[in-house]
């Protein structure tokens, strides 16, 4: 069974698992970021295990299933918990659920994950937009044969696709509304992504500084680009869970990460509840 086939299946599980619920919206939560979840009530659950062909994570904080329904009456679908590089699955295999959001029809996802920090002004829980990142992976999930069949929207799904907006403006001005309606600053960053697992050393945030990054993190530019190739729309949302390797007093560990998501999990469901119908305002009745 090809690749294609694959996403195919899932999509067509997941599709007959939400009944007559079409949502046009994502979001992908990453690291101790689950709280939006929790907004919706009456949620369809399906945990990844059940789908056909999707990746299971293996990391504690990101718990792994499907949550539908509506998020302040909009129709979403939220993957919490994320699969990374890092853990051993291939470029293909962590951007598999994209592939299945971008066959479901989604028009636009907002992405979440937990960044170190580099720029010298941010505080530590602080959400930041992306305005755009740097991919030093190592890989492109898009090497190898291109699949035409993923150019779900007009004009996607090219072999060479344009990264200049990556990060949509349209979307990064809602949010920013959103949140000074919320009563806090959205500001806008660079997202460095490295693979990981082990965090950087001081010299190599020291590198990523000149190199005009203000966060890094291990996961978000493999699906912000496989989004782009199937024609989605792309927020990006970092919460600045700690300050880059050299930066702050202490050791960085998961556990921080994992706090810090914790406390500003809620700042973020409210943040949606009030920008995702924003979002979906233009896209109402799009097919
Ligand atoms: N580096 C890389 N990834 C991360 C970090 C970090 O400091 N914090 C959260 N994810």
């Amino acid at each position: 069974m090809t690749y294609f086939d694959q996403v195919t299946e899932a999509a067509a599980f997941l599709r007959a698992e939400l009944g007559p619920l079409t949502p046009r919206i994502g979001i992908v939560l990453g690291s101790g970021l689950g709280a939006v979840a929790d907004a919706i009530p009456a949620p369809t659950i399906v945990p990844y295990a059940q789908i056909p062909h999707f990746p299971q994570s293996t990391v504690e904080g990101h718990s792994g299933r499907i949550v539908a329904g509506l998020l302040n009456g909009v129709p979403v679908v939220i993957l919490q918990g994320r699969v990374h590089f890092y853990e051993g699955y291939s470029p293909r295999q962590v951007t598999f659920p994209m592939r299945v959001l971008g066959a479901l029809g989604l028009r636009a996802v907002v992405l979440t994950n937990a960044a170190g920090g580099i720029a010298e002004n941010y505080q530590i829980g602080q959400l930041v937009a992306l305005r755009d990142h740097i991919n030093l992976m190592g890989f492109n999930p898009l090497a190898g044969p291109n699949e035409p069949r993923f150019g779900f929207q007009p004009g996607s799904g090219l072999r060479f696709i344009d990264m200049t907006e990556a990060y949509s403006k349209r979307l990064r001005a809602l949010a920013r509304e959103a949140a000074a309606a919320e009563g806090f600053p959205l500001e806008e960053g660079v997202y460095l992504a490295v693979s990981g697992p082990s965090f950087e050393t001081p010299a190599e945030i020291r590198a990523f500084r000149a190199l005009g990054a203000t966060l890094v993190g291990m996961s978000t530019v493999p699906e912000t680009i496989v989004a782009r190739h199937m024609g989605i729309e792309v927020l990006g949302i970092s919460c600045v869970t700690n300050l880059a390797a050299g930066l702050g007093l202490k050791p960085l560990s998961h556990e921080e990460v994992c706090e810090t998501g914790r406390q500003v999990e809620h700042r973020i469901a409210r943040l949606f509840e009030r920008l995702i119908p924003s979002i979906a305002a233009p896209l109402a009745g799009a097919k």
